[in-house]
């Protein structure tokens, strides 16, 4: 039988996985690419994190090694669905692209480590996904080591992160003593360590093993039981339409390391999980992923760090419709048509041109400096826009100059093309104008001053500025310029908004106990 566009769309389910560097994300990436066949040795993940090389050539190698850009996407069957999970970047890396993958998902999987618990970029993450209201599924991970306790741990879930938690299953011991899980969902215990059909155990109508077994006599069953009779009794109940909504996180204990845990994730994810959404225009209009007109729109660029090839490829999301390669389609910001041909590729293991793909498909194209983040592309005879990508806040600051003034003209172009495209934000000081550069993560940086030398040929001088927090203004007419003190700089941004650039949150609330009719706001 022939499969529909919408046989197709509906088998989609398009995620990123966040947490905090070190929490196991590279682990389990690579387990769930095995599970679905799309690796044969499940070191070929780890093989690109190893990178002791410096973040240009990086990129470079990467590419001959040919992972980076396909570790950027990855995509595998797994019982009769296909998965596409969006690296999000972390460490050094991290940077806005890491944040606007996020829109280019439909849900997010969270990884904590149990023995740190909720972290940092964690919760930078997290407050993303929770503004686009798609599902969270929680991985607390590590359980073969010792870590905290499990009802400590779901408890600043809801209190760090402020989202209801669901124990879909329970830990029975941890460290030395993991003895495996108790499977709420599937009302079952699955064992640690165990092989084939000693694996999952019944229970009975009580909710205790219904066979024989050791595991009956030590105090972690004991706890374990104790621990789910509270869930049971005072825990959430567990409201698949709040799930949807990114209102409640599904929790799942477990093993990436030990592959333990993984398998029962990956299957009750794909119950949960959401197939591709429809997505809104800029005149507020639902697009649905099962229309037949195709659209999509880019939400990452990645650039070329090497000087012998500038181009760069643009990530797309498909949003509806399908794919085909030779289609033609039009930016909306330029009105211009133009064939989608060879230059497309698709992200696969093995880099292959893609021929086909639909809604809920990430796609890259090869650009040669066309798209900007946010551009829609359409197949349709009617063209449209979609909702533009939100800006964040940036935490790291420079003042960037052209190391030979001659070259002032081609430093403002390239400044203004790579700002317009999306890579990094701009500000500018009150009267000197001088040029102050934002990013959320230092990458950002390494790759607009490789960009300038490479593409612009000016090479340009960045001197960190003190301040580390951004905040727009409400009420701009009451801005006066003799607010702005070297702790407190009052600068533009590329919309001629006033920005106020703090030192630290000590200076920020300095600012705000002086002026406490100014009203602050940061982006996202
Ligand atoms: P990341 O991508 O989130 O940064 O984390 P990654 O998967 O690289 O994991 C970070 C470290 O945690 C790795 O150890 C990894 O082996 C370990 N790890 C991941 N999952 C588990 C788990 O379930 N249990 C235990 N005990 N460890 C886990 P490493 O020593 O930094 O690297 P490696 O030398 O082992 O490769």
């Amino acid at each position: 039988m022939q499969e529909t566009l919408k046989d197709k769309v509906n088998a989609r389910r398009t995620f990123a996985i966040i947490s905090h560097p070190d929490a196991g994300k590279t682990t389990m990436t690579e387990k769930l690419l095995f599970f679905g066949g799309a690796i044969r040795d499940a070191g070929t993940v780890k093989a690109k994190k190893t990178g002791k090389f410096a973040t240009s050539d990086w990129m470079e190698i990467e590419k001959q090694r040919g992972i980076s850009v396909t570790s950027s996407v990855m995509q595998f069957d797994f019982l009769g669905s296909r998965i596409n999970i969006l690296d999000t970047p972390g460490h050094q890396d991290f940077s806005e692209d890491t944040y606007r993958t996020l829109m280019a998902v439909d849900s997010a999987v969270m990884i904590v480590d149990a023995a740190k618990g909720i972290e940092a970029q964690t919760i930078k993450l997290f407050k993303v996904c929770r503004l686009r209201g798609i599902p969270i599924f929680t991985f607390i991970n590590k359980l073969d080591r010792q870590g905290k306790e499990p009802l400590e741990l779901m408890e600043e879930l809801e209190e760090v992160l402020g989202i209801q938690s669901y124990a879909m299953n329970w830990p029975i011991g941890m460290g030395k003593e993991f003895l495996g899980i108790y499977d709420r969902y599937h009302h079952r215990i699955e064992q640690f360590r165990a092989d084939g059909q000693d694996r999952f155990l019944p229970l009975n109508e009580n909710g205790e093993l219904a066979v024989d077994h050791s595991m009956k006599q030590t105090s972690y069953y004991t706890q374990a039981l104790d621990d789910i009779m509270l869930l049971n009794e005072a825990g959430n109940e567990f409201d698949a339409e709040k799930v949807k909504n990114g209102e409640m996180t599904p929790v799942f204990f477990g093993s990436a390391l030990t592959n333990f845990g993984v398998q029962t994730f990956l299957e009750t994810y794909l119950e949960f999980a959401p197939t591709p959404q429809p997505r809104k225009t800029n005149e507020d209009v639902n697009v649905n992923p099962t229309d037949d007109e195709f659209s999509g729109f880019i939400f990452k660029i990645q650039a070329n760090m090497n000087p012998a090839h500038r181009d760069r490829i643009a990530f797309l999301r498909i949003v509806s419709g399908k794919f085909e390669r030779g289609m033609n389609v039009t930016l909306a910001r330029t009105g211009k048509a133009f064939k989608l041909s060879n230059s497309t590729q698709f992200l696969a293991d093995d880099r292959e041109a893609v021929e086909e793909a639909v809604a809920g498909d990430i796609i890259g194209l090869h650009d040669t400096g066309n798209y900007q983040i946010g551009d829609t592309l359409t197949g349709g005879k009617k063209s449209f826009q979609y909702e533009k990508l939100p800006q964040f806040t940036p935490e790291l600051f420079v003042k960037v100059t052209a190391k030979n003034v001659m070259k002032s003209k081609h430093f403002h172009k390239g400044i203004l093309q790579l700002v317009q495209e999306g890579a990094i934000q701009y500000y500018k000081t009150l009267h000197t104008e001088e040029v102050i550069l934002g990013a959320v993560g230092q990458l950002q940086f390494e790759v607009f001053e490789h960009r300038m030398k490479n593409e612009y040929n000016v090479e340009v001088r960045m001197e960190p500025i003190g301040s580390k927090i951004a905040r727009w203004i409400e009420n701009e007419g009451d801005v006066k310029e003799s607010m702005s003190s070297p702790r407190s700089m009052l600068v533009r941004d590329r919309f001629d908004r006033y920005v106020f650039l703090f030192e630290n949150e000590f200076a920020m609330r300095w600012f705000q106990d002086k002026n406490d009719s100014i009203q602050l706001y940061s982006l996202l």
